[in-house]
Formats: C-alpha cells, sequence, structure tokens
C-alpha cells in the first residue's frame, strides 16, 4: 500500500467515483500494525487515548506529552498509511506560538499532520499551523473537548440553524486550509449538506454514510472497549471477551499445576542438571 498524503487526502472525493476513506484510532505499536495490516488509509492517534488507554472520564485530562509518547509508538511501526495527531484540549487555545511548538512536539514524535477541534474560533490557529508546513484536519459537530460547554456528549446540528453555523463553519475551516474535515456527532442529512457544500474530504464518525470516509476507535470496533457503547459503533470482534477467557483459562492451568507443562520449559544437559543437583544437595546439607 502506498501511503496516501495529506494533499492526496485533500483532493479525495468519494463524489469523483472514489471508495471512502479508512480511519481508525491507534494508540500503540499493536494497534498500528493491525490496522496497517488490514489497509486503512489513516491512522489517528486520538485523545480518545485519554478514555479508551489512560482510563479518564473525558479526553480533557490527556496532555501534548501523552499524545506525544503514543504517538511515537506508531510511528516506529513505519506505518503506511498517514498519521495524525490530535493537539489535545489547551495545547491549541492560548497563543499561535505554544499551539506551534505544541503542534511541532507531535510532529516530530512521528505524525505527518494534526487534528483539532472547533470551527471559527480555530481560524488563527489553523492559519499559522498551515503557514509553518503543518497539515491539518479539523473536528466539528460534536467536539469532545467542549463537553463541559455543551452539557455532555450530544448530538449537534439537531436543527436548521445549527445545521447552517456548522456548513459555513465546514466552509470557513476549508478557506483556512485544513485539508479534510471530521464531523461527529451529528444528523445524516447535516453531514451530507456539509459534504456537498465543501471541496476537501468529510470523514464521519456517527454522522452517518454520506461522507467521504468513516473513522471508530480501534478498541470499540474490535470490541476491546467496554463502556458506553454510542449506536453508530458497529463490532467487528469481541475481543474483550476473547481475552477474559484466555486469561482465566490461563489462571486456571497455573493454580492446578498445568502451566507450564514440559515443552514450555527450559532445561539444562543432563551432565549440568546433574551437577546442579549434587550443588544444591550440599547446600541444603
Ligand atoms: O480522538 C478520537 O478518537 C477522535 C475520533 C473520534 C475522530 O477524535
Amino acid at each position: 500500500m502506498t501511503k496516501l498524503t495529506a494533499p492526496e487526502i485533500r483532493a479525495y472525493r468519494v463524489k469523483d467515483g472514489k471508495p471512502p476513506l479508512v480511519m481508525v484510532t491507534a494508540y500503540d505499536a499493536p494497534s498500528a500494525r493491525i490496522a496497517e495490516d488490514a489497509g486503512v488509509d489513516l491512522l489517528l492517534v486520538g485523545d480518545s487515548l485519554a478514555m479508551v488507554i489512560l482510563g479518564y472520564e473525558d479526553t480533557l485530562q490527556v496532555t501534548v506529552e501523552d499524545i506525544a509518547h503514543h504517538t511515537a509508538a506508531v510511528a516506529r511501526t513505519r506505518p503506511s498509511s498517514l498519521v495524525i495527531a490530535d493537539l489535545p484540549w489547551m495545547s491549541y487555545h492560548i497563543s499561535t506560538s505554544e499551539t506551534l511548538r505544541n503542534a511541532a512536539k507531535l510532529i516530530r514524535a512521528g505524525a505527518q499532520a494534526v487534528k483539532l477541534e472547533g470551527g471559527r474560533k480555530r481560524l488563527e490557529m489553523i492559519d499559522a499551523l498551515v503557514s509553518a508546513e503543518i497539515p491539518v484536519m479539523g473536528h466539528i459537530g460534536l467536539t469532545p473537548q467542549s463537553v463541559n460547554a455543551i452539557g455532555g456528549f450530544r448530538v449537534q446540528a439537531k436543527n436548521l440553524e445549527d445545521a447552517a453555523v456548522l456548513i459555513e463553519d465546514a466552509q470557513l475551516l476549508e478557506k483556512a486550509g485544513v485539508f479534510a474535515i471530521v464531523l461527529e456527532g451529528i444528523p445524516d442529512v447535516a453531514a451530507k449538506l456539509v459534504t456537498e457544500s465543501i471541496n476537501v474530504p468529510t470523514i464521519g464518525i456517527g454522522a452517518g454514510p454520506h461522507t467521504d470516509g468513516q473513522v471508530l476507535v480501534f478498541h470499540d470496533l474490535v470490541g476491546l472497549e467496554n463502556g458506553v457503547r454510542p449506536k453508530f459503533v458497529r463490532r467487528y470482534a469481541e475481543l474483550a471477551e476473547d481475552a477474559t477467557k484466555a486469561v482465566s483459562a490461563y489462571a486456571s492451568d497455573v493454580r492446578s499445576g498445568l502451566f507450564p507443562n514440559q515443552s514450555e520449559t527450559y532445561h539444562a544437559s543432563s551432565a549440568v542438571a546433574e551437577e546442579i543437583s549434587i550443588y544444591g544437595s550440599k547446600l541444603n546439607s
């Protein structure tokens, strides 16, 4: 598979007859390798890391250092898919210089692009990043970093007025230079209209089928996440169940003495075994 670059993704549209883009989150080397072997187009080191891996209640606790640490693990697998790292909350809100410094840490950790949440309020920061040659992916609709401001993880753009604002935000992000936009937690009609109103691809999560791509959290789709499961998550495996069965079987084998067996044990040559045994008898006499 050849890597789709940020400029190639910018020009990628389903309306041109292409299949939808496939993006999945990856937070470490094993998930990056699995996603890569499955042939995904884009790997996102998402700030969902906070909830999925680090056990926080929301995404607000994760830091630039956390994302950089996990981005480096993903990048070490040398994936052929584009690696995008999330700029966490408060890493791109204070000043353009702080935003650039934080984005540079993620690029130096191995990302080829960054993602940030929000519409018109973020234009100055997007402009600064794009001017510094850093490809930026937008993210509008349900933006989890706004959980407190919007009063929970709620579907957005549920009326015409809000849908119109969302479309305008998408157009402003496109003008500011983003190469793609994630649309999260919005009705399908709103996602369709946003997709038809801009010239960069949209990647949906809980936004219906009328987008230029889909993204899911790795642990949700393989069944490793047992928390709240939103209706848009499709489970393709139940790995947590399988893993629990495997660990229970291991525990049972250890307790009953069935693990390890002879073939799972290192053996010394009979001469060395004899020598050690004589040494042991002398030690204990
Ligand atoms: O952090 C994340 O996983 C995300 C996706 C939900 C798009 O931002």
